[in-house]
Order: C-alpha cells, then structure tokens, then sequence
C-alpha cells in the first residue's frame, strides 16, 4: 500500500471538474485518505515548489498556484504514485495521452489541472506539507 499527494490545482477548481476529477481515481481503485480546500500564499507556494526555485517558470507557476483555491488530498492504494501520474498525464498536456485528465482538461503547460508526486521520498515531504497524521485516514 501507498500514498501520494493529489492537488486539484486552481485552473481545475476554476472549470468545476473537482468532483470528475474524484471520480477517476476512485473509479480506477484509487481511495482518499484525506483531502481539504485551502488557498496558498505566495510563501506556502514557494515553499511546496522549493524543487524547482531555480526554474525560469517558478515565479509564475508560485503566483498562479495561489490564484485561487486548490484541493489537496492524500490518495491510498497498491502503486498509487505512478497509477496517478498514469491517470494524470504528462506535464505539457501536448504530450499527455488520450483520455488523460491533462490531455481531457489543461490548457497550458503550467496551468495543467492537478499535480501528483512522482517518487516515494516527494510523496512523504508533499503529504506531511498539507497534513498531520490525524487527518489521514488509513483506507
Ligand atoms: P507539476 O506537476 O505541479 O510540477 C511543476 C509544475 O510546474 C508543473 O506541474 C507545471 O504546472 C509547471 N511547469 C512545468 N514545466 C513548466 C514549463 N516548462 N513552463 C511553465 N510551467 C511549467
């Protein structure tokens, strides 16, 4: 069993797709240990995108990261890291295969509709950012 953190990024908020977005997962086996809405600030971006401060788009990616609410959540389930990157896409939605939340939603590179950790040692620092232990529930 494994865990990942899942961002329903502001773009994906914005089109009302919370709730397809949900769907995917947990049709495809996947289970929510947690989830919250929260609005980031500018410090709490950065922070969370700390990877990638060198990066000539982190700017621009820390201010549309806070542009307007996100959902978090902790997702549960047998090799569930890359099971979500699968469901995700890949990161420039021109490259994301079809039937993909990306290739099906994201309109830009940066504003691509959800993030999803992409190896164990991400998914632990990504998870224990947003939430403590009581608010994982183990499914
Ligand atoms: P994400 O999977 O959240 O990881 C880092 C984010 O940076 C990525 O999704 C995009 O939102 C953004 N990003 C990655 N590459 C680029 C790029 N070349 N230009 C702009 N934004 C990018």
């Amino acid at each position: 069993m494994e865990r990942t953190l899942s961002i329903i990024k502001p773009d994906g908020v914005q089109k009302n797709i919370i709730g397809e977005v949900i769907k995917r997962f947990e049709s495809n086996g996947i289970k929510i240990a947690a989830m919250k809405m929260i609005q980031l600030t500018k410090t709490q971006a950065q922070g969370f995108y700390a990877v990638h401060k060198e990066r000539p788009f982190f700017d621009s990616l820390t201010d549309f990261m806070t542009s307007g609410p996100i959902v978090v959540m902790v997702l549960e389930g047998d090799d569930v890291i890359a099971k979500n990157r699968k469901l995700m896409g890949a990161t420039n939605f021109k490259e994301a295969e079809e039937g993909t939340i990306r290739k099906d939603y994201a309109t830009d590179i940066e504003k691509n509709v959800v993030h999803g950790s992409d190896a164990p040692e991400t998914a632990a620092f990504e998870i224990g950012y947003f939430f403590n232990d009581l608010e994982i529930q183990a499914r």
